[in-house]
């Protein structure tokens, strides 16, 4: 079941939308070599809770954080911990509030210092492919265009796509249906309709797609334990173009780079 939302449920997953991403733009101030996963998670659930959210992941099906964090080879669901982080280390942060009974879900993944070349670009070309799942996001078009669109780009850049874990619905719950794959066939699975709010994520691989799931049942990490990337935006189906209900605007001025990812010019 496909919830359509009414113009005033838009408004609150629009709202719990922009607050996820102004957490992000907080947690985005303190990424540096040294600062624990604990830290970052503690600055999130603060944040929420001081804004009048609540924190979605913390205590869902047990887990234990406000934020996943995704270490480099940690591909989801990783926990916060005391581990502290290391010039040279890429850090997912992914992030779901809930704000006057809706969702709002994004994730980013950060370069923490001087990051190998290698693994920038397995960001750049992540972030991007995002970025090509939504342009295909348009009412009439089908889940599957999101998927390819998304596939396509990540696997000519020479990566791979994490098969286990996809987008999804939200509203009031942060899963709902359509389930929002990373890959597969243009013109397959559900009709987009406008008033749909969805979360689109890819989860990409810079060595093989195959992952390995821990004992303790939730963190996600890849199997060669190279890099994973991940970026998330909750967006809405419209008549027209969709709409991006998160934003990475708040990240990218903490961070001091552009949207485009260009460093912002000095005064
Ligand atoms: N933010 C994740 C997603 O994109 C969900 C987190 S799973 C949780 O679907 F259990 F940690 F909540
Ligand atoms: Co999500």
């Amino acid at each position: 079941m496909i919830y359509l939302k009414t113009e005033e449920e838009i408004e609150k997953v629009r709202a719990a939308s922009d607050l996820v991403s102004r957490t992000l733009g907080e947690v985005a101030k303190w990424i540096a070599p040294g600062v624990t996963t604990q830290k970052l998670d503690t600055i999130a659930r603060e944040f929420i809770c001081d804004n009048g959210g609540s924190p979605a992941c913390l205590g869902y099906h047990g887990f234990p954080g406000t934020l996943c964090i995704e270490v480099n080879e940690t591909v989801v669901h990783g926990f916060p911990s005391n581990y502290a982080l290391r010039e040279g280390d890429i850090v997912g942060t992914d992030c779901v509030v809930e704000l006057n009974g809706y969702n709002g879900d994004s994730c980013y993944t950060f370069a923490v210092g001087e990051v190998d070349p290698k693994t920038l670009r397995l960001l750049e070309v992540t972030k991007e492919s995002l970025y090509k799942g939504i342009a295909a996001a348009k009412a009439g078009k089908r889940i599957g265009d999101i998927s390819n669109a998304v596939q396509t780009f990540c696997e000519k850049a020479g990566y791979s796509v994490v098969r286990e874990m996809c987008g999804h619905g939200i509203g009031r719950s942060m899963h709902e249906s359509p389930e929002v794959p990373n890959y597969g066939r243009r013109g397959i699975g559900p009709l987009l309709k406008p008033n749909m709010t969805i979360c689109i994520e890819p989860m990409i691989n810079l060595g093989s797609k195959n992952i390995v799931i821990e004992r303790d049942g939730w963190q996600c990490r890849t199997k060669d334990r190279k890099p994973s990337a991940h970026f998330e935006h909750t967006i809405l189906i419209t008549e027209h173009e969709p709409e991006i209900l998160t934003t990475f605007k708040y990240i990218e001025e903490a961070l001091g780079i552009s949207p485009e990812g260009a460093p912002v010019a000095e005064e």
